[in-house]
């Protein structure tokens, strides 16, 4: 690793969508093995490590979409949609693995209920670090059930704990393009005296 391949690395990590999963071709559970050991290198206060990974693949993937169609639609009452109904049944179609990214509250209640939420994302990031590294694709996606009370059982979750998302994994097929970010000096400010 050199600073320069670190860059690189970071700035050319994407999102990439399942549109532009190439549909069926698995990725190796041994790879996810290795980008979820990274995920839990992330930074955590205390010690706490407050994530809990679920993986979705082969036929969990069936699985998983009717849980979340089913329960989308028990709790959508009158804002129930046709569309969204049929794309939670589908998209996870798309996809090789799923991970849904759990965050377990910390036992140490010292440490602020955010901070756990925080490490977490620091995991994610990992994830996108090591999938963009290994040439895959994915994203991290807050629609459908996440942060829903009734969907947390599903993946080991207690009432003291949160359902942030889900990460999906894919082959890409379709590359992203169009990235944009503003000039640091619109986000930084320095103090030197
Ligand atoms: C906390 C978080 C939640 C996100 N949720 C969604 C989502 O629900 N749907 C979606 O299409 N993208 C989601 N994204 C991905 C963003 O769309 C994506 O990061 C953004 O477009 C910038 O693109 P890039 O990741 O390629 O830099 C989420 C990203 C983060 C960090």
């Amino acid at each position: 690793m050199t600073p320069d391949l670190f860059n690189q690395l970071a700035r050319s990590r994407r999102s990439t969508f399942p549109d532009q999963f190439d549909r069926g071709r698995k990725v190796d559970d041994s790879i996810i093995k290795e980008i979820l050991t990274n995920a839990t290198w992330a930074p955590n206060h205390g010690k706490e490590e407050p994530w809990h990974f679920t993986v979705i693949c082969n036929d969990g993937v069936k699985k998983f979409a009717a849980f979340q169609s089913e329960l989308y639609k028990e709790l959508a009452g009158d804002n129930f949609k046709e569309i969204t109904y049929n794309k939670l049944q589908q998209q996870p179609l798309k996809a090789s693995h799923i991970i849904a990214i759990g965050m377990k509250r910390s036992s140490n209640k010292n440490i602020p209920e955010v901070e756990d939420i925080e490490a977490v994302a620091c995991a994610v990031q990992n994830i996108y670090l090591s999938v963009a590294a290994y040439g895959l694709g994915g994203y991290w996606t807050t629609g459908g059930i996440t942060y829903k009370e009734e969907a947390k059982s599903f993946f080991g979750l207690g009432e003291n704990d949160k359902l942030p998302g889900f990460f999906y994994i894919g082959h890409i097929a379709i590359p992203a393009t169009g990235a944009t970010r503003k000039p640091i000096e619109e986000k930084v400010t320095w103090i030197k005296h």
